[in-house]
């Protein structure tokens, strides 16, 4: 860039240790910002410690005369750092100079100064993410360039970008965010808080980063893939710029857990990057186990908090379940425990509480029509109408095992008890999809005379901080991504946290004072079943999707890269071999197809089925299938109650919805992918009339599951339509039922995304050479497994039989059973999974012939599955 060719010997020396700043360099005053043009008479000495307390000094941009808080740092080099003015409030300053980490500003700015790429470690609280981008900026590491902190979740790049505007005077057009689908960044912008999935996409189409002068990478110790992935690329492009002479600056904080991972990888630095300590002051904290461990930590919760409110002194009560649909059911259930009056509910509504605005947005009507029935069910109960103390609708997937937690959803709020001399309660909840402006609520004082109730997902348990907690209860669990080895698909259950996390959150009731932290589970289970740490996120995932990320960015030998801790070989040997099959990688490089694939949100098999789909104007289907394939177990196998007769009856029912659901034809060979797709389909007309929640019950479909799909596909649709602009197509949201025709296509294209779970039909000789008599009626062979599979009782194609289908997933009862099967044509193998197939040649036997009249080749096409070899005579090829 220009700043490096003119710039002299002496200024590249100095820009070792900072940004380069010349002499004469203007920058613009902006009314905003405090930033203003630089001269050499307006240098002014400061020392370190008037730097942190005085507000307003005469001279805007002063060098340093660092005087250090001597201890540790003797014996660093003294460099003056260039000095932007910040004027801020008094009472945040005030606050400010409170936190630990204030202590050591002039200390980390030398370290920083001194070293490309740094660690601060310090406990929740302290201070790093607010106050650490402040320093930088005072530094002046913002003039030329920006200063750039990833978050591994959206509500904190949000709400942290805010309240360092808020803390530094200046406006969020300075102090911005940049996340999935939002975010406020101007040309101005100088401190920019993103998710760390934003800043990977960043490093894509500019690999050197060379808009930053600092990157952080905040919460370091959360182990997301994409900040694990950021390090390792990180720790390679930092010695890249320092060559360029235009030196990146790299800050990695995290919490005091396993440091050393940064540290003690030999691979990732070959010299470890210095630490920071950050002292903090931390109360005692009086750990109370539960005797015994109960199932229903949701009711163990409540009553923990019933209990601590009646009976104990004042002090905040922080809450930590494992999702969204918890703590919304939480919230609800103790406000109707503990009503507000009439005149709390006016502050509620009038002071306190924003506009939904956040969502309004939604193109459609989805979110309306399921808010309007969300409004039926609240006011069936009395007291208040719960929508305007607000509590947004779901919006995060809960499928898997957590259902049952809620299955007695309407019980748990139906017996609730009315409390109505108590002290009232002021309850909020918190989660990373609630709207900013309410997940900002936490941070305020509760009105006079009530006492804080934060019901929390994970997120306060280190990325934000509550004032004033003293009771801290926890469920011991916590909501993790597992994934399904067979089908790389990806699903949400609850499970036991890490000591490392349960110790976090007790941590969280001694910020302020001494406190108390009720854990509901024994110690036993704590000692014997909770792993020391969590596993980092990339080693308990497919990396399909970062594999081809990687490639894209021409990483060339994923196997070499210099993760934070690696996947194993086998996980990334199973990646390329599925992205090869896909067509997305080529003899280990990304095919024009592989590019596509990787600009949709999904993993590759379905942004593959996505990239096809364009072509034929099936956007809309396929985003519900692919919606559809995420979200677990949409049917129902068994009714919830009833006598055996009634399920009997029940389950006739929806065997004949299903046929009729299977419809004939085209629609029929989709299988049981197009009864799901017509079932969504019914589904969605019936939400629009407002009977959604019973439509599932009568038809046998899971409510939560068809409400998550009906999440992803918008969320989908938003997303390709939003930020895949080379598409140039609006998708519509809405889906209209399928035809013949658009059938077939739809059978090609889980073919395209699903050519690694192909079955074939054996011969019955076969399928049952190891009998005595023959027992199996049809067996498939599985290109992944030695064992035959099997087509299960509810699957439309179970009369059918076809010769080759496609599955969804693999899974293991009486028998090896395939889900989520469609039919496929062998004819259409050569085209859309060439990769398992082999043509025959001119000179073999037998040799391709040409059909005159057709002008078309036929061959003998041979592939293998596992250990089966089978054979297609006179296949024609396109
Ligand atoms: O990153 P770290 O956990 O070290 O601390 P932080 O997030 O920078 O928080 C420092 C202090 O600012 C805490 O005491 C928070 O309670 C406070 N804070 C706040 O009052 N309002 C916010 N929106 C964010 C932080
Ligand atoms: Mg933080």
């Amino acid at each position: 860039s220009d700043e490096m060719s003119d710039s002299t010997d002496e200024e590249k020396e100095a820009s070792k240790y900072g940004p380069a700043i010349s002499q004469g360099d203007v920058v613009e005053p902006n009314k905003n910002s405090n930033m203003y043009k630089m001269e050499e008479s307006n240098v002014q000495v400061v020392t370190a410690s008037s730097k942190s307390c005085n507000k307003t000094i005469n001279g805007i941009v002063s060098s340093t005369e660092t005087k250090l808080n001597t201890k540790e740092i003797k014996n660093i080099q003294r460099q003056p750092t260039v000095y932007v003015d910040v004027i801020r409030d008094d009472e945040i300053q005030e606050a400010r100079l409170k936190l630990p980490i204030l202590a050591e500003e002039q200390y980390i700015i030398e370290v920083i100064n001194e070293n490309e790429i740094i660690i601060i470690a310090g406990e929740t609280g302290s201070g790093k993410t607010t106050q650490v981008p402040q320093f930088l900026y005072e530094a002046g590491y913002a003039l030329k360039k920006q200063i750039c902190i990833t978050e591994p979740r959206r509500v904190a790049a949000i709400s942290m970008s805010q309240r360092v505007a808020e803390e530094m005077n200046l406006s969020t057009q300075i102090v911005s965010y940049l996340i999935r689908f939002e975010g406020n960044v101007t040309e101005e912008t100088k401190i920019k808080f993103v998710t760390d999935g934003v800043l990977l996409k960043e490093i894509h189409s500019d690999f050197l980063l060379t808009k930053y002068s600092v990157i952080i990478l905040d919460e370091a110790h959360e182990r997301t893939v994409y900040t694990d992935i950021l390090i390792g690329l990180l720790s390679r492009i930092v010695p890249l710029r320092k060559k360029k002479g235009d030196p990146l600056k790299l800050i990695i904080m995290s919490a005091t857990l396993r440091v050393s991972d940064f540290t003690e990888n030999q691979r990732l630095f070959k010299v470890a990057p210095p630490v920071i300590n950050v002292e903090s002051r931390q109360f005692p904290v009086t750990t109370h186990f539960n005797k015994r461990t109960v199932e229903n930590y949701l009711k163990e919760a409540y009553s923990k908090v019933i209990k601590i409110h009646s009976k104990l002194p004042e002090g905040g009560i922080l809450v930590f379940l494992t999702g969204q649909h918890e703590v919304n059911l939480l919230v609800k259930k103790l406000r109707i425990t503990f009503p507000l009056n009439m005149k709390d509910k006016l502050i509620a509504e009038k002071e306190r509480i924003e506009p939904n605005a956040d969502y309004n947005n939604y193109p459609n009507d989805f979110d309306k029509n399921s808010k309007g029935t969300n409004k039926k069910r609240n006011n069936n109960q009395t007291h208040i109408n719960l929508d305007d103390y607000s509590i947004p609708n779901d919006n995060e997937s809960n499928s898997g095992e957590e259902d049952e937690l809620f299955s007695d959803e309407e019980d748990l709020i139906g017996n609730s008890s009315v409390y109505h001399n108590a002290q009232p309660l002021w309850v909020l909840p918190l989660y990373s999809l609630l709207p900013s402006q309410k997940q900002q609520q936490v941070f305020k004082p509760p009105p006079i005379g009530y006492r804080l109730c934060i019901i929390s997902t994970n997120i306060a348990e280190t990325s934000l901080t509550i004032p004033n907690i003293k009771y801290v209860v926890d469920s011991g669990r916590a909501k993790i991504k597992l994934y399904d080895k067979v089908t790389g698909l990806t699903s949400y259950v609850v499970r036991w946290t890490s000591k490392a996390s349960a110790n976090q959150r007790a941590g969280r009731a001694g910020r302020t004072c001494p406190g108390h932290c009720y854990r509901l589970y024994s110690s036993a289970v704590f000692n014997n079943e909770f792993e020391d740490f969590a596993t980092p996120e990339i080693q308990k995932r497919p990396v399909d999707d970062l594999y081809l990320q990687m490639k894209c960015m021409n990483i060339d030998k994923v196997t070499n890269f210099p993760f934070p801790t690696a996947p194993d070989l086998l996980q990334l040997k199973a990646a390329e071999s599925r992205l090869e099959i896909l067509g997305a990688l080529r003899n280990n490089e990304v095919t024009s197809l592989g590019q596509s694939i990787s600009k949709f949100p999904v993993l590759p098999r379905f942004g593959k089925m996505l990239a096809l789909s364009n072509q034929h104007d099936l956007f809309s289907h396929t985003i519900c299938l692919v919606a559809a394939l995420s979200v677990q177990e949409v049917f129902l196998e068994t009714p919830w109650s009833g006598s055996s007769e009634e399920k009997k009856q029940l389950r006739q029912k929806w065997a004949s919805l299903r046929r009729e659901w299977a419809g004939t034809g085209n629609s029929l060979l989709l299988g049981d992918n197009g009864v799901l797709l017509r079932a969504i389909g019914a589904a969605e007309y019936a939400n629009s009339q407002g009977k959604l929640k019973e439509f599932c019950q009568i038809n046998g479909l899971r409510f939560n599951a068809v409400t998550d799909i009906r999440k992803l596909r918008l969320q989908l649709t938003l997303e390709i339509n939003k930020n895949i602009p080379a598409l140039d197509i609006i998708v519509d949201p809405k889906m209209e039922p399928f035809n013949d025709i658009q059938a077939k296509l739809l059978r090609q294209i889980l073919l395209a995304g699903l050519g690694d779970q192909i079955a074939k039909k054996v011969s019955l000789e076969e399928a049952n050479q190891f009998k005595e008599k023959a027992k199996y009626k049809y067996a498939y062979k599985a290109n992944s497994m030695e064992d035959f599979v099997f087509l299960h009782q509810n699957s439309v194609l179970k009369k059918t039989l076809p010769e080759f289908v496609i599955f969804q997933e693999i899974y293991e009862t009486d028998k090896i059973y395939m889900r989520g099967v469609s039919a496929i044509d062998p004819e259409w193998l050569p085209t859309f999974v060439p990769e398992l197939c082999n043509l025959s040649e001119p000179l073999l036997d037998p040799p391709p012939f040409y059909n005159e009249k057709e002008g078309s080749i036929y061959c003998t096409v041979r592939g293998t599955f596992g250990t089966q070899a089978w054979t297609l005579p006179e296949v024609k090829i396109p």
